[in-house]
């Protein structure tokens, strides 16, 4: 079975075909990323049209990759939400036009069920039940992924997302957007030169039981201590560097506790801040000193792209799954526990 996948929930298009038989065979990706950095933020109506400039280009691009004509597909993933509706129907309209021209199915995914799975795309191994950190931009959440299409979110954010919080306060030390990454890698820098860590960061939410998380609080505390500091190169890295520290003690805390309550022995970090190396590092000794294995899917795949969802959409596929109807319906808001 041949799936083409067709991701445009935010602001990246992702397009991929997957085989049942030979794995990814093609891969392809548009970052909007600079589209959006002179306003600080994405822009839906701008993202929404980038997808209907890139869907034809990209899924052009992917087939020649891998060598087939569009005929030769068994059927076409769409991301159906959550995320931005204009960007989602962008995809969604593209995929079930397509898909009625050549006459297969068209399988609407759930966002977070294809980030969860994306880890069985280089590890065909990994099976169910395994325990999954979803931490991107968008979500931070603790999900049990008991089988195909079975899921419990057992942990989630109250207020602001894992990498929300990292941008906004590279955003308010007056680092470039997206600075999630720029401002791990200043924290990165500063604890490799062994200087003297700021200790006064909160672990949120962990005094209590339960869990969920919060992040906005740790964000206003970094702008105060950046207020009240020199604020220069140095007082940066060293308050991102407490930054990270207290997010990924935090995180990793709460995975501690959800290992202890699921009994899991495989952990899942799938989403973009899974590329962060402190939590990769923390997690890692975690899982192992638990006798127990993560999943750190290559950053390609741990941040939004199609090979999930083509992935995604072929494994519905093989479980019997068909196109429900010809309308094109997608959901800003989808609850994961609605697909169950
Ligand atoms: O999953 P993703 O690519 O997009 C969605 O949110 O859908 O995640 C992007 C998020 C951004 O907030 C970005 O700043 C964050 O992941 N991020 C990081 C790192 N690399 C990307 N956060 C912390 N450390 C990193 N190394
Ligand atoms: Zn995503």
């Amino acid at each position: 079975m041949r799936v083409l996948g067709i991701e445009s929930s935010c602001d990246d298009t992702g397009i991929a075909i997957y085989d049942s038989e030979n794995g990814l065979l093609a891969h392809a990706l548009h970052s909007q990323t600079v589209l959006h950095q002179q306003y600080g933020g994405v822009v839906p109506e701008l993202a929404s049209r980038d997808h209907v400039k890139y869907l034809i280009p990209l899924v052009e691009q992917a087939l020649a990759q891998a060598n087939l004509e569009k005929k030769q597909l068994d059927a076409i993933a769409y991301t159906a939400g959550p995320g931005l509706i204009g960007a989602l129907l962008a995809g969604a309209s593209f995929a079930k036009s397509l898909a009625l021209g050549l006459q297969i199915p068209a399988l609407a995914i759930h966002h977070l069920e294809a980030h969860l799975l994306a880890a069985r795309l280089e590890e065909p191994a990994l099976d169910f039940p395994f325990l999954v950190l979803l931490v991107s931009g968008g979500h931070t959440q603790l999900i049990e992924a008991r089988a195909l299409g079975e899921y419990t979110i057992i942990g989630d954010t109250l207020d602001d997302a894992a990498g929300e919080a990292f941008d906004k306060t590279a955003k308010l030390m007056g680092l470039p957007y997206p600075g999630g990454a720029i401002l791990a890698q200043l924290a990165d820098d500063y604890q490799a030169k062994g200087l003297p860590a700021i200790t006064a960061f909160p672990r949120p939410m962990t005094d209590r039981p339960g869990l969920d998380f919060s992040f906005s609080g740790l964000k206003t505390h970094a702008l105060t201590t950046w207020h009240n500091s020199t604020k220069d190169e140095l007082a940066r890295a060293a308050i991102a560097h407490a930054f990270q520290q207290a997010v990924v003690d935090t995180l990793t805390i709460k995975v501690k506790r959800a290992i202890k309550e699921t009994h899991a022995k495989s952990l899942v970090v799938a989403g973009g801040v899974g590329a962060n190396l402190a939590l990769r590092s923390n997690l890692t000794a975690l899982l192992k000193g638990a006798g127990g294995k993560v999943y750190f899917p290559k950053i390609e795949y741990c941040t939004d792209n199609g090979a999930m969802v083509a992935y995604a959409g072929c494994l519905h596929l093989l479980a019997g799954e068909k196109d429900a109807s010809q309308a094109i319906e997608v959901k800003a808001r989808w609850p994961l526990v609605d697909i169950s």
